[in-house]
């Protein structure tokens, strides 16, 4: 795939759209898998990043899709596309990956070999993700934060969409932002799991910018309006105005529980401006 250096880091931002504060990956694990086209196509204005979630069957108990069905995501739309590997053996599909069209893979801290694994994903050009389980401590991922571009912190055990937020992560999150601004880095907090409309305030109020929600999005009847109710409520949170969010539904979420202007979000061919070494 193509990829052009390009100052904004890491990840596009759509063409001719302006930066946005927080920034919202619809997960197509919710999505009707037998539509996919046409429903990527729904959520694609609201949509900064397409969320992919690959699963292998032992690193979590579910299987997915793989670079089969990246492929053909690819040749439909022109979405930045992060494959989040829920994978014992992440290196092993890499390329493939790549080579589907995804802009960025995002592996988990908690399968090992951390280091050899940024390394090959910047050689093949990708966008580096690293993923932490509810279980696994920040600290696990702290010494890579300087090598990626993304860290993805669950909010629930991954595996499966439409499962409660765990409020526990919170302060993780918090951990997270605090340790990325003091240092200075370039990395964008990305959450995954029980986001909607009542947990996206929660989860940017403590330094989230990026937010992954699946059934929250394409679990409602007007997938596009809700992804945009997640963003507002997340962005009325930041300007001081969180409070209770109502859905385009007419809910008020789901019955769950309760920064940056960058990241993966619009033309899917700027690269970070790091170099990959
Ligand atoms: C879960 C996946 C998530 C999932 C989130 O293991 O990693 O991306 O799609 O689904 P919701 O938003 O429904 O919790
Ligand atoms: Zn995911």
């Amino acid at each position: 795939m193509a990829q052009d250096a390009s100052p904004v880091s890491p990840g596009p931002v759509s063409p001719g759209r302006a930066p946005r504060p927080v920034r919202i990956a619809p997960s197509i694990l919710s999505a009707d898998f037998a539509r996919l086209g046409d429903e990527i196509n729904r959520v694609a204005s609201e949509a900064d990043v397409l969320h992919v979630d690959v699963m292998d069957g032992h690193f979590v108990p579910n299987l997915t899709i793989g670079p089969v069905v990246v492929t053909w995501i690819r040749r439909h739309c022109d979405l930045y596309l992060d494959c989040h590997l829920m994978m014992d053996n992440p290196g092993e599909y890499l390329e493939a990956f790549r080579d589907a069209g995804a802009n960025s893979c995002t592996v988990h801290v908690e399968v090992g070999g951390t280091g050899e694994l940024i390394g090959q994903m910047r050689d093949l050009g990708l966008h580096t993700g690293l993923a932490v389980n509810p279980e696994t401590s920040f600290e696990d991922c702290e010494p890579w934060l300087d090598r990626v571009d993304m860290l993805l912190v669950m909010t629930v055990h991954p595996g499966f969409g439409g499962q409660s937020f765990m409020s526990e992560v919170v302060p993780k999150i918090a951990r997270a932002r605090e340790v990325i601004d003091r240092a200075g880095l370039d990395v964008e907090l990305e959450v995954d799991g029980g986001v909607d409309v009542r947990t996206a305030p929660v989860v940017t109020l403590a330094g989230a910018r990026l937010l992954v929600a699946g059934s929250a999005i394409f679990g409602r009847e007007d997938p596009l309006g809700a992804a945009h109710a997640v963003r507002e409520a997340a962005n009325r949170a930041l300007a001081g105005g969180a409070g209770p969010e109502r859905g385009p539904d007419g809910d008020n979420g789901s019955d769950r529980g309760p920064s940056s202007d960058r990241g993966p979000s619009s033309d899917r061919h700027h690269l970070s401006d790091r170099d990959s070494s």
